[in-house]
């Protein structure tokens, strides 16, 4: 790995200053992770640990550091607490979202359902999102606040996955709106809270939030792709576990729309568990024009993302989060 390189992601700073000063900042972050896990009860700690310890992008603590570089100065200290905030959150509902969706892989390693059971890794979910919400205590009613309201929009995605659309109602919008809840919320907290906790300007936090909910949202577009066209050795996960779980997908979306009488659309009817029409699925998915839309799609977020970014000062801070759109783009090819 170079100075300007990120482990586990693949995109590069092209500034070496501003890598250094990332890549120390992350460094505290998993200082913190580590410690805020800690428990006389031993099995707590290695349950939290396994996917602490398993890898993971850290993109959500990424915004947060380099939202925080646009100001004249940051308060560090807290800055590391908000990241370690939003990964601890972000982990918590990971370990939730296996559960739901039957997953055995997670960060390139059985996931905590599949390793324990399920009871094990809810309760690890609740512990880490315990651990989050004492340290946002230390940041203030304020930061408290927006952990509580974003962590309420996050479940409201997964609970409006979960129902589906109702009768009548656009599954493309349902899915858009479901996406920015489940994930742009997050990500945009992750954004914005580095921004809070430096000198910006009311207006430019909101820049950073708004970022962050529109790459959120291009992110989890992204996810979605890479659930049909990625192996597990780039992804950490099940292929397929979007068809296994019955979760219509962006890709899934446009190609029931593109050819409603299909074969593909056939499969797409109903959750699949027989493995060779997962594997089907999958091959007609990956040459579908859904495909090829999602990915059309997935561009126009990135380029929203951008357009967002103009009203930030220009320099390696804007440069380093332009390039981190283009990164969630191309990590799907
Ligand atoms: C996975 O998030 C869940 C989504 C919201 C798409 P990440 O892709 O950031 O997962 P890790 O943290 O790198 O494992
Ligand atoms: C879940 O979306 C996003 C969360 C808010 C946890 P996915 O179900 O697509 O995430 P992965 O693919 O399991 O990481
Ligand atoms: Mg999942
Ligand atoms: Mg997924």
């Amino acid at each position: 790995m170079t100075s300007s390189e990120r482990a586990g992601t693949g995109f590069r700073f092209a500034d070496p200053v501003l890598a250094e000063v990332v890549q120390a900042g992350l460094t505290e972050v998993e200082e913190l992770l580590h410690k805020v896990v800690q428990s006389e009860f031993h099995p707590v700690m290695e349950t939290s640990l396994h996917l602490v310890d398993a890898g993971g992008k850290r993109i959500r603590p990424l915004f947060t550091i380099l939202s925080a570089q646009f100001g004249s100065t940051w308060d560090r200290e807290a800055v590391i607490k908000a990241a370690a905030v939003v990964e601890l959150t972000h982990l918590a509902t990971l370990y939730h979202d296996d559960v739901m969706d039957e997953a055995t892989m997670r960060r390139g390693a059985a996931s905590a359902n599949a390793k324990w059971d399920n009871s094990i890794a809810i309760l690890t979910g609740d512990y880490l999102f315990a651990h989050a919400s004492a340290l946002v205590a230390d940041l203030g009613t304020r930061a408290a606040r927006i952990i509580a309201e974003t962590f309420s929009e996050l479940v409201t995605g997964q609970m409006r996955e979960t129902m589906g659309p109702r009768d009548g109602e656009d599954p493309i919008a349902h899915y858009l709106t479901t996406i920015a809840e489940k994930t742009g919320s997050l990500i945009a907290t992750a954004a914005r809270f580095g921004a809070m906790f430096s000198d910006t300007t009311p207006a430019q936090v909101e820049a950073l939030r708004q970022y962050g909910e529109i790459i959120g949202a291009a992110f989890q577009i992204s996810d979605d792709v890479i659930d049909i066209a990625s192996p597990s050795s780039e992804s950490g996960k099940t292929p397929g576990t979007d068809l296994r779980e019955g979760v219509k997908t962006l890709p899934m979306l446009y190609a029931l729309a593109d050819e409603p009488e299909s074969r593909l659309a056939a499969l797409l009817a109903e959750p699949l568990s027989d493995d060779a029409e997962v594997e089907e699925a999958l091959e007609l998915l990956r040459s579908s024009s859904g495909l090829a839309r999602a990915r059309a799609t997935l561009d126009d977020y990135a380029a929203r993302a951008r357009a967002t970014l103009k009203d930030l000062p220009s320099g390696v801070a804007r440069d380093a989060l332009e390039s981190v759109s283009e990164y969630v783009v191309t990590r799907t090819h």
